[in-house]
């Protein structure tokens, strides 16, 4: 192993016992979750990478936060906290607490869609593009073409191609687009940045064509991270200058408070001075998820975050962050593993189209590996890929994804490097045996959201 360790900067007041049950028990445990990861029990699992989302360890000033919680239903002073720093880091006014980024979602899509419009992203999340449906609109990507080939090493591979939306706009009109939603990181092309210089490229067209922008920031702080580090403009600006800049050219955003803002369960929906929208959503909050200063939390969750957001922009923490996801990625790399390159923020994007070149993508390249990994090592992975895409509403054919990618999502704050070395020497070992792992092959597959539930048997 090449890369330098970077010591963690905290120290482990408590802990939760791992256990590694033997390789016997996992084909059988595998077997029993009719090859899905997903339907294994976390019991079975030894290390879990199958996402960064709520799966962070919190800190003792945010468990303390807990104790302090105010359960009001209206006004808790944990919400005017949450408030304050939603103020200091993003520079907005209006904040409504939803229980997760998909509440979020769900209050406000619906205010912004009318049958058959346009929402433009760079590429759009999962639970994301399934609201704007739900609200009758139609996800389009515009992400960068270099995002697609997983070796050439563009710093910025969330960005939007903007002329290429431009264009789009122009040949659809700018009355059917709703708005346009910069996802940042850009989780699906592999946890990639978006450039400052992209953002405010956005944010001009946007204005230009008088069309609403927000962002879908899940991982800003990691975002900004990069920003600092690979944007020569930047260099010399803190993070919380960088968010403040990035947030200035957006007129709200949905969060997923469980990934940057360090918990286990929230969300917001924050706006910079829309009024009319912000009531409009406080209203449709109380329906869907609860009264507009508790959302869909307690109180003391809301104080767990007012404290998670500010420990989340610290630099020494994003460093430590960063160099983490990027010290396994770059021992993969270098091993001769194909990755995502450069490394994305929160999680390891492995290339399995092109490590497993004999599996067809109907039978699920990265599915197949995330249970090969399984098997030998006892980690837990997600395919993102062919199988996430699912079929084509219309036709009913399966569509083929741009990329076939295992995601090695890291949580914050949870395993040590260590555990890296752990997963690295796992994947590279398989690597070395790639073409002797089989594809899979459905024996029962859902209408919808197929890959949390499906089934399969491996193919002869
Ligand atoms: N937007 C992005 C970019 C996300 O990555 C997620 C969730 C959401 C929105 C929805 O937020 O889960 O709080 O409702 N991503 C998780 C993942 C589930 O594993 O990548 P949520």
């Amino acid at each position: 192993m090449s890369n330098a360790h970077l010591a963690e900067p905290f120290k482990i007041k408590m802990v939760e016992p791992l256990k590694i049950i033997s390789k016997e028990e996992r084909i059988e445990a595998i077997k029993r979750a009719g090859y899905n990861p997903f339907l294994l029990k976390s019991d079975e699992v030894y290390i879990d990478l199958l996402t960064d989302s709520g799966t962070g360890a919190m800190s003792d000033n945010q468990w303390a936060g807990l104790m302090l919680g105010d359960e009001s239903y209206a006004g808790s002073r944990n919400f005017y906290n949450l408030k304050k720093s939603v103020e200091d880091i993003f520079g907005y006014k209006y904040v409504i607490p939803t229980h997760q980024g998909r509440g979020a979602e769900q209050v406000l899509f619906p205010q912004l869609i009318k049958k058959g419009d346009f929402i433009l992203g760079n590429m759009h999340f999962d639970t994301t593009k399934a609201h704007i449906e739900l609200s009758g609109g139609i996800a389009k990507n515009f992400v960068i073409k270099e995002a697609f080939d997983t070796q050439i090493p563009h710093p910025f591979k969330g960005n939007f191609d903007v002329l290429k939306m431009e264009n789009f706009i122009k040949e659809k009109g700018k009355e059917n687009i709703a708005f346009i939603l910069i996802t940042i990181t850009c989780n699906s092309a592999g946890g990639q940045p978006v450039s400052m210089a992209n953002i405010k490229e956005v944010s001009k067209c946007a204005k230009k064509h008088g069309i609403k922008i927000f962002f879908d920031a899940a991982r800003y702080a990691e975002n900004a991270y990069f920003i600092k580090q690979r944007e020569e403009s930047h260099k010399d600006a803190s993070i919380p200058q960088i968010i403040k800049e990035m947030f200035s050219y957006c007129e709200g955003t949905t969060v997923s408070a469980k990934k940057d803002g360090l918990v286990n369960m929230g969300g917001l929906l924050c706006f910079k001075d829309d009024e009319k929208l912000f009531k409009k959503c406080q209203a449709m909050c109380v329906v869907m998820e609860g009264f507009p200063t508790y959302g869909g939390l307690a109180g003391r969750d809301m104080e767990a975050l007012a404290r998670g957001l500010r420990e989340g922009v610290e630099e020494e923490y994003l460093k430590y962050r960063i160099n983490q996801v990027a010290y396994l990625g770059e021992n993969l790399s270098e091993a001769g593993v194909p990755v995502q390159l450069p490394i994305g923020g929160h999680a390891v994007f492995v290339d399995a189209a092109k490590l497993l070149p004999h599996i067809p993508k109907e039978q699920f390249p990265a599915h197949a590996l995330a249970n090969e990994l399984y098997i030998q090592s006892g980690i837990r992975a997600v395919e993102i890929g062919s199988l996430l895409l699912g079929r084509d509403p219309q036709t009913n054919k399966q569509q083929k994804s741009p990329m076939e990618l295992l995601r090695l999502t890291i949580p914050r704050r949870v395993y040590t490097y260590n555990h890296m070395d752990f997963i690295a020497d796992a994947l590279i070992k398989i690597s070395k045996n790639a073409k002797n792992i089989k594809g899979v092959e459905f024996i029962y597959e859902p209408k919808i959201l197929r890959h949390f539930t499906a089934r399969f048997k491996l193919v002869d």
